[in-house]
């Protein structure tokens, strides 16, 4: 009961569940903007365990849950006994005596699934190697808000075709009936278990995985993340040189066909050089900007900041129908 309840991946919810979350965001959006309280959860307390860093999940589920009346309560990696002294079941079993529900970002998709388990409330996933969907609802939020509709949509993700972001974009797209492209390099494009999922729960639209990059020309969303995801210990300059031809740069979206073509990212973006990572890969390879042009970024900013602003009212949601009836 609880489990069916708990937000661990996209392929639990059916299209119309989705879109249900989706509105509910929309109308939490507006109830923020025009000021009117909805403390509907009055109260309650809530665990955030957060084993990687954060800043858009960590203050989307803190505010969210604030503004819902609860109390959130951080537990970070190095805060807790989790995994150094206790192990998850246990962990589990112990704040579900004492929290409503738990947020959990973390490394492995079994440790959320665990914990949704052997806690007895809600588990929501904050992000694991495997699926990110609660960026999902923000990000198909932000395609509704731009497009007013899902039918006849093409998104493409360009760049690290095997990563959370990527695989959540796959089986999210194929739910709601969007066409999907994940344009990668071989050696990136998505497992095949998860095009499996994907075409399992594909309710319209057309699935294609190639090495490309002309197929964005029939596309209306561009969608990028990372060339290298936290936790992944990998070659960062063989993955630059892979990745290097799917940069979302002015020459690539000059190969977009359709108008107002969206561009999309989850964030924290390698645009520029006012971050520590991003001066470390501009001394050692001499990159300035990696998986998006600051051209792009810039020019796009205003839907990518709204994508990070929709992440506050889409885990709002995601928070309230879980424990609407409680
Ligand atoms: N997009 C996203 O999940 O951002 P954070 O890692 O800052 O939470
Ligand atoms: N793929 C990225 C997403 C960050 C929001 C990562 O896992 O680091």
């Amino acid at each position: 009961m609880a489990k069916a309840k708990s937000f661990l991946k996209e392929i639990d919810y059916s299209k119309k569940e989705i879109e249900d979350f989706i509105n509910l965001a929309l109308r939490f959006k507006k109830l923020k903007k025009e000021r009117i309280p909805h403390r509907y959860l009055d109260g309650l307390n809530i665990a955030l365990i957060f084993e990687k860093a954060s800043t858009r999940t960590r203050s989307a589920f803190t505010v969210a849950g604030q503004d819902l009346g609860m109390n959130m309560s951080y537990l970070g990696k190095d805060d807790i006994q989790l995994g150094k002294k206790e192990s998850l079941v246990d962990t589990a079993k112990v704040l579900g005596t004492m929290f409503d529900g738990i947020e959990y970002r973390g490394f492995k998709q079994e440790s959320v699934e665990l914990l949704a388990e052997f806690s007895g409330v809600p588990v929501w996933n904050g992000l694991t190697d495997t699926w990110h969907p609660t960026q999902m609802i923000a990000d198909f939020m932000t395609i509704k808000e731009h497009f007013g509709k899902f039918e006849d949509l093409t998104l493409a993700y360009l760049g690290d075709g095997r990563n959370n972001v990527a695989n959540s974009l796959l089986v999210t797209s194929a739910i709601l009936g969007i066409n999907v492209k994940i344009i990668a390099p071989k050696e990136l494009q998505p497992e095949s278990e998860i095009v499996d999922l994907a075409k399992k729960h594909q309710t319209e639209g057309l699935i294609t995985i190639t090495d490309d990059t002309a197929a964005v020309a029939d596309t209306n969303i561009l969608y990028t993340d990372v060339w290298v995801s936290m936790g992944e210990e990998v070659d960062f300059k063989e993955r630059i040189d892979l990745l290097l031809p799917y940069q979302i740069n002015q020459a690539l979206l000059n190969r977009v066909r359709k108008p107002n073509a969206l561009v999309l990212h989850c964030l924290p973006a390698f645009h520029d050089l006012n971050t520590e990572i991003g001066r470390e890969i501009y001394e050692r390879y001499g990159y300035k900007e990696l998986e998006i042009t600051d051209a792009v970024f810039q020019k796009h900013s205003q839907t990518i900041f709204q994508e990070a602003e929709n992440r506050l009212h889409s885990i709002k949601a995601i928070m309230y129908h879980s424990l609407k009836n409680i």
